[in-house]
């Protein structure tokens, strides 16, 4: 298993393997030698050395299917209130970003059931579970979600197509008071997972969409930044009652 060190300075920061020496913007770096809470010098730059969490190793991961972001994760965390020890189904696993976030939280105690159709996809985000050191919290199945029997869940987090067919199925394995997250672009396809939703006795707590805008400061003068991703998608949060 690779490991990797961060070298993190007020400026700049580099995620390294570890065991190697490296040629870098700043000049040659020999990570065989680099201990957690070194300082680290170059010709160029002084570095603290930290061990990266598993989310800064998400820089090392690649993307297959588009991913969910930070911005919509966190609302999911806020939301729902995941904590240590939950036990949750997450599907489809694309690049398993999402299903990295809540393995994060959950932790040991925990775990994270998530259902990848593409093998292509299953491949990268098995790998990616293993960069992040998660694949003791993260099960990982090359299956459509569709033939799912973990019960006693937690929460449930659907970003793919036609999530509104699972809703039946899902609420029948959630824990009362359980979450059920539908994340998609289009809100025709919230419309349906909100009809689905009140079918089979849940709560609906709402359908939001997150924008987030990041601002910057150049020579003095700071506004947002002309340009980035606004709409990501929509997200629609309901807990099972009766
Ligand atoms: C937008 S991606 C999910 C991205 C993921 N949430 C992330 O953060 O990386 C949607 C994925 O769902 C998968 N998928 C669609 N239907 C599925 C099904 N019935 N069972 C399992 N996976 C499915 C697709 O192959 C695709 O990889």
């Amino acid at each position: 298993m690779r490991e990797y060190v961060l070298l993190i300075n007020s400026e700049e920061k580099l995620l390294l393997e570890k065991g190697k020496v490296i040629n870098t913007k700043f000049g040659v770096i020999d990570t065989r030698k680099i201990e957690y809470g070194d300082i680290v010098e170059t010709k160029k730059a002084k570095f603290i050395a930290i061990k990266p969490n598993p989310i800064d190793l998400l820089q090392k991961c690649r993307r297959g299917a588009q991913v969910v972001l930070p911005k919509d994760a966190s609302q999911i965390v806020a939301i729902t209130g995941i904590t240590y020890g939950w036990r949750c189904l997450d599907a489809g696993t694309g690049s398993g970003f999402l299903a990295i976030f809540l393995g994060n939280i959950v932790g040991r105690k925990g775990k994270v059931y998530t259902y990848e159709k593409r093998k292509e996809f299953y491949k990268i985000a098995k790998r990616n579970i293993e960069i992040c050191g998660l694949e003791k919290v993260i099960e990982i199945k090359n299956d459509d979600v569709k033939k799912f029997r973990e019960r006693n869940l937690d929460l449930v987090t659907l970003d793919m197509k036609n999530a509104h067919e699972l809703v039946e199925k899902v609420a029948k394995r959630l824990k009362p008071g359980g979450w059920l997250v539908v994340y998609s672009p289009h809100i025709e396809e919230q419309i349906r997972v909100i009809d689905e939703m009140k079918k089979h006795g849940f709560h609906i707590y709402a359908t939001i969409e997150n924008l987030q805008r990041r601002w910057k400061s150049l020579y003095g003068y700071t506004h947002p930044e002309p340009s980035g991703i606004l709409h990501t998608g929509f997200m629609t949060f309901g807990r099972k009652t009766l």
